[in-house]
């Protein structure tokens, strides 16, 4: 028994020290973690339960049959996060630079089966070379299975993944079908074609952390949501974004504890400038609005003329989709049309209410976006917002003109409350350029045209340049004064809280991809 005891305690020991102290040192080096190390940071203390630690790979070539690695470079199990049940997996660069073989595919396929059996979060730490070369198509093959599960799990629970080291080829497509990424700077990478490739094919010369480093893809192509300064913060992100999830697609999202006080908010009175031209910080109304200390952003660098993240109000979860004045206008385009879509598909599957601030001035012109497809792209929000089930309440704090009040939450397409501030511009468009359209033959037969404009420009502010023409046909539901929207936003969330509504019987729709 002791014989026995001993031969086990040798193995687990083993199997920990991963490829060896020499690439665990390298690894350190590098400002890096080990697979074990970020999962002892991640889960609760105690709580992680490894499955497939003694799983090695099955390869006979190139000299592979005479080294083998206890776990074949990743670590895979389940455990808690705040209590919560996950399952995850971590990649271990020091066993063959956390390559993908056919039984590290298998381990990671297990949980993943596991995950969506269960009905509870995947968790993906990253951190491989890509296919194990020496393994070929197996190693394909292994990705496959991986994909096909992430997108079979899509919707269903929630799937976040964290690169922390390399992430190449077609590896990257994993990470891009989960929900949520996010990259520590400076020491991950994604790309589907490395730099020596693009100099081959293309003749630029660029660095792996200029091609798909942490900051170009969060602010660049936006395939990261979240840029992290180093591996703490990342897994810290992680546990902040769960707890804002349910843990399925059935159940609710969780409830932080929440009492009722003074719900008035006096500093939403003075927020928005006299000009109506002149920007203003949307951030600054949503943290009036929610409770302190609860907005998670983002894709914060990105597309910054949409602001979307997730927040608590009265306790419970709710997913934000705001205009930002104070960039570009707060105009939509195809990169913030894209972003925001995704995230109200996210916050649709898994049952967190939408709340939409509205101050948008209409889509973005010009041949840049016309060719690049703002048609398609911006229906892409149309449709998402049109699709979504969720409870759903838009305030219009200024403008909302054009085609982007139809798309921003309206209630035409599905949206249950509308409210508007005062101060809020329901129209077509801005009052100078309908005037010049609508009167243009009365203005330049004018003794003093320009006075002929500012006249008219008045009188279509006057006019239209308000809430109350939306008000009347009942698009808004309710013009209130800025400083009680919090209070009525807690109670139409509440009043909303069992909303059912099913969509006509389909396989899946087909939204403008
Ligand atoms: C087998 C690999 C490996 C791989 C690294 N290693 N990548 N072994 N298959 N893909 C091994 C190395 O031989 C080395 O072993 C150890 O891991 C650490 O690698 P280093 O090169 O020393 O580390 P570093 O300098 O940090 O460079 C990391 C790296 C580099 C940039 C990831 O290793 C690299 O370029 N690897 C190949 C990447 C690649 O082309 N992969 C295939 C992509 S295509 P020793 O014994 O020396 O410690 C792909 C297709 C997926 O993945 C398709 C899905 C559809």
């Amino acid at each position: 028994m002791t014989k026995a005891t001993d031969l086990l305690q040798q193995k687990i020991k083993e199997a920990q020290l991963g490829g060896g102290e020499a690439r665990i040192a390298s690894q350190h080096k590098k400002g890096k973690l080990t697979a074990r190390e970020r999962l002892h940071f991640l889960m609760d203390e105690g709580s992680f339960q490894e499955i497939g630690m003694m799983v090695t790979h099955r390869s006979n070539e190139f000299g592979l049959e005479r080294e083998k690695y206890l776990g074949d470079g990743v670590v895979t199990g389940f455990g808690t996060i705040n209590g919560r049940l996950v399952y995850v997996f971590s990649q271990d660069f020091t066993v063959f630079g956390g390559s993908l073989s056919e039984t590290h595919a298998e381990k990671i396929c297990r949980i993943m089966d596991l995950a969506v059996q269960n009905g509870a979060p995947l968790i993906g730490l990253n951190d491989s070379g890509g296919a194990r070369i020496q393994e070929g198509v197996v190693s394909l093959g292994g990705y496959a299975d991986i994909f096909y599960r992430n997108t079979r799990a899509s919707g269903v629970i929630p799937q976040l993944s964290a690169i922390m080291g390399p992430c190449a080829g077609g590896a990257v497509y994993s990470p891009a079908i989960t929900d949520f990424i996010m990259m520590v700077e400076n020491t991950s990478y994604m790309f589907v074609t490395g730099p020596n490739v693009v100099k081959t094919v293309t003749h630029e010369e660029v660095s792996s952390e200029e091609l798909g480093g942490a900051s170009t893809h969060s602010t660049k192509s936006g395939v990261t949501h979240f840029s992290c300064a180093n591996e703490i913060e990342c897994i810290n992100n992680i546990k902040a974004l769960l707890s804002y999830m349910p843990q399925n697609c059935e159940e609710e999202t969780p409830i932080v504890a929440y009492e009722a006080g003074n719900e008035k908010r006096p500093k939403l009175n003075d927020l928005i400038p006299e000009n109506a031209n002149q920007p203003y910080d949307m951030r600054e109304v949503i943290l009036e609005v929610i409770d302190a200390d609860s907005f998670l952003e983002v894709h914060k660098n990105f597309a910054e003329n949409i602001v979307v993240g997730f927040a608590r109000l009265g306790g419970k979860s709710i997913g934000i989709v705001a205009n930002q004045p104070a960039f570009l206008a707060g105009v939509l385009d195809i990169k913030s049309s894209n972003k925001a879509a995704r995230f109200v598909r996210f916050c649709d599957s898994f049952n967190i209410p939408l709340l939409v601030f509205e101050d948008v001035p209409g889509f973005l012109p010009g041949t840049d976006q016309e060719w690049n497809g703002i048609i398609t792209n911006g229906a892409k929000l149309l449709y998402a917002f049109c699709e979504a089930t969720v409870p759903r309440i838009t305030v219009i704090t200024r403008k909302a003109y054009g085609g982007a009040y139809d798309v921003m939450n309206s209630k035409h397409i599905g949206a249950d409350m509308n409210y508007a501030w005062p101060t809020a511009e329901i129209a077509v468009m801005g009052a100078k350029g309908a005037a010049e359209i609508i009167f243009k033959s009365e203005i330049s037969s004018a003794k003093d045209p320009a006075a002929k404009l500012k006249e008219k420009e008045s009188e279509y502010i006057e006019h239209f340049a308000n809430p109350y023409r939306a008000a009347e046909r009942g698009y808004v539901d309710e013009v209130i004064i800025p400083e009680d929207t919090r209070e009525k936003l807690i109670t139409a969330f509440k009043m909303l809280k069992n909303k059912v509504y099913n969509m006509p019987r389909k396989k899946h729709g087909n939204i403008p991809l």
